[in-house]
């Protein structure tokens, strides 16, 4: 802007230099001859007097004639004769002067009667004009010539540059002071859009041009602010496009890997810092084959770079602690020409899947198991009995009484597996009241007190009386079933089981500690599965599936309670299960009496 200002005081400048400058010269000119007109004029009418004076004397003493003029009229004054020789001379010795019929005025005196020239005189080293007239003396032709000095046409000359000098100076001042407000007026908005422009330019679309003006900056102001209204608010959508995408991605419960065609990995979602256990933001722009350890996945991403097709795999890693399985799913990105862009790649953790497989192949394994047993048996003695053991009655009867304890068996166990099958179905309910723990359990000790006495154990049972719940009272009371009758099985001759109830923040306790044969700590985790039992050939022994435990813990689950279990080997075992007494029953009962 500096630049377009300085422009235009030069350009301003040079043209009243110019103007100024020829005003000069033509009032120069027009003064000077105004004033050698008028100057012209008063030495012609002297000289005619002078030459009048001189035709009228009568002796010729024109030294002192010439004197005598000059001092009246205060100029040089000049005498020749017919042959043009000075004869009377006020400025010089007149022998020393040579014939002046050579000069300009003289010539042109002799030709028209009078004459004038404005010359520089050597005599007098100045510039003087000299006016010559023709007068008669005892019949020849003299002349007579004045001139004087025009050094003031000098001085007036002086006068007028000195005011045009001066006139320039003051306008100069005059011009930079409404130049300086003009431009500031004409170039702060241009200033202004500049200044937007640049910061648009930097990429801060937020910035603004002010200025309201309605001549062709306003226009570009306007223009400049639409524009960066316009650029913003298409960043800003870009903006919020690019993060709903990148939080997709990265909340995504997937891993996603991007390579491009070089076989740099491109992108890489947080998920993925799991799946590889790495910190893998610092993979970005790594070479998949040098960032990644899983030879697997590296012949799967070759195997899509070559046939650019898609494919999957399923992959196991080595976490820390386990062995997981991904699902890899890879499939080439094709650009627009069908160009091979780069590939994209999908992991899935499939682990939890890969154990709910394990788990029924196991199951499916362990109740054929669990089956063939009894079913075996059952046709081994019934081939016997047909073989002809049937017309021994006292064997018959004996065989049939196995056969007879094996199908039981094998009903039980169907009846467990049923029992559980309804248990873990999604849509299992409990039929819900209120009632009085305390007795139930009272019930079920009453159940199993025989079972107690047939192996000479001690039952005993510390319960507090009037601990309600709400809950499914034939459920809890199986529950408790299930623990005693284990601790009852589980523990030798002459041992102890006690059962307690009592109440304990807010939840109902229940304990069946027995001094039995205890669970060692590698068995005690595993012991709510489906079919598992430590030893299984005791237990077989003792009628028991291995199911007991897994529908007791499913139960107290949908009782929102929690199971704990302590136990030493050849010391004892305490189930504890704490259930919530439902507060919102006790709520409800309270607002209604
Ligand atoms: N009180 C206990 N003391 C020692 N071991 C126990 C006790 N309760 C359970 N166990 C162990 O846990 C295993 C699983 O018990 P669970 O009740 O599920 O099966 P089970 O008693 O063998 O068969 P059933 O399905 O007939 O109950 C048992 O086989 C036994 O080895
Ligand atoms: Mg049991």
């Amino acid at each position: 802007m500096k630049r377009f200002r300085t422009r235009l005081i030069v350009a301003l400048m040079a043209i009243i230099l110019i103007v100024l400058t020829v005003v000069g010269l033509v009032i120069g000119q027009i003064v000077r001859s105004l004033y050698v007109e008028e100057l012209e004029n008063s030495l012609e009418r002297e000289a005619n007097l002078s030459a009048s004076i001189a035709e009228e004397r009568e002796e010729g003493n024109w030294e002192a004639l010439a004197q005598n003029i000059s001092s009246q009229l205060d100029v040089r004054v000049t005498i020749l004769n017919e042959t043009g020789e000075v004869i009377g001379e006020t400025e010089a010795e007149s022998e020393e002067l040579d014939n002046h019929f050579g000069r300009p005025e003289i010539e042109e005196a002799r030709e028209s009667g009078k004459g004038s020239n404005i010359r520089y005189s050597n005599t007098l080293e100045a510039e003087l004009l000299y006016y010559a007239v023709p007068f008669s003396y005892e019949n020849y032709t003299y002349y007579m010539r004045l001139a004087i000095p025009v050094e003031r046409i000098n001085a007036i000359n002086w006068l007028i540059w000195g005011t045009l000098i001066g006139c320039f100076g003051v306008a100069l001042l005059i011009i930079l002071y409404i130049t300086t407000k003009v431009t500031n007026q004409l170039t702060k908005p241009i200033t202004q859009a500049t200044k937007t422009a640049n910061e648009l330019a930097k990429g801060n679309f937020s910035a603004r041009a002010y200025g309201s003006a309605q001549d062709e900056v306003g226009q570009l102001t306007r223009s400049i602010n639409v524009l960066a209204f316009n650029l913003e608010s298409v960043t800003k959508e870009n903006q919020e496009q690019q993060e709903r995408l990148e939080t997709l991605i990265n909340t995504m419960e997937s891993g996603l890997v991007f390579i491009n065609s070089r076989g740099e990995i491109t992108l890489m979602n947080a998920y993925c810092s799991r799946v590889f256990e790495e910190d893998t933001s610092e993979w970005l722009n790594l070479l998949y084959y040098e960032a990644m350890d899983e030879k697997e996945i590296i012949k799967l991403i070759q195997k899509i770079f070559l046939t650019e097709s898609r494919t999957s795999a399923t992959v196991q890693m080595l976490h820390e602690l386990e062995v997981r399985f991904f699902h890899v799913y890879g499939a080439p990105v094709l650009g627009e020409n069908e160009e091979l862009r780069g590939i994209v790649l999908v992991l899935h953790d499939i682990t939890e899947l890969k154990k709910l497989e394990e788990v029924r192949k196991d199951f499916v394994a362990n109740v054929s198991h669990e089956l063939k047993t009894p079913v075996t048996s059952v046709k081994g003695f019934t081939e016997t009995l047909l073989d002809g053991a049937m017309h021994d009655e006292a064997l018959s009867r004996q065989f049939l009484e196995i056969m007879w304890k094996e199908s039981d068996r094998l009903q039980d166990l169907i009846s467990d597996l049923l029992e559980l099958s309804r248990i873990e179905q999604d849509y299992f309910e409990l039929n819900r009241t209120r009632f009085d723990m305390s007795s139930t359990i009272t019930e079920a000790l009453r159940l199993l007190e025989s079972k107690a006495i047939d192996k000479h154990l001690l039952l005993t049972s510390r319960i507090d009386t009037g601990i309600y719940m709400d809950g499914d009272e034939a459920r809890i009371k199986q529950i408790i079933i299930n623990l005693i009758n284990n601790a009852i099985i589980y523990t030798k001759e002459g041992g102890e089981v006690q059962v307690r109830l009592f109440e304990e923040a807010e939840e109902a306790v229940l304990e069946v500690e027995d001094n039995g044969i205890g669970i060692s700590p590698e068995q005690l985790p595993r012991i709510f599965e489906r079919f598992y039992r430590v030893d299984k050939a005791r237990s077989r022994g003792s009628g028991g599936t291995g199911l007991g435990l897994a529908i007791v813990k499913h139960l107290t689950d949908a009782h929102g309670g929690r199971i704990e279990v302590h136990s030493r080997k050849n010391e004892g075992t305490t189930f504890t299960l704490r259930f919530p007494k439902s507060r919102n029953m006790e709520e409800e009962e309270f607002t209604n009496s």
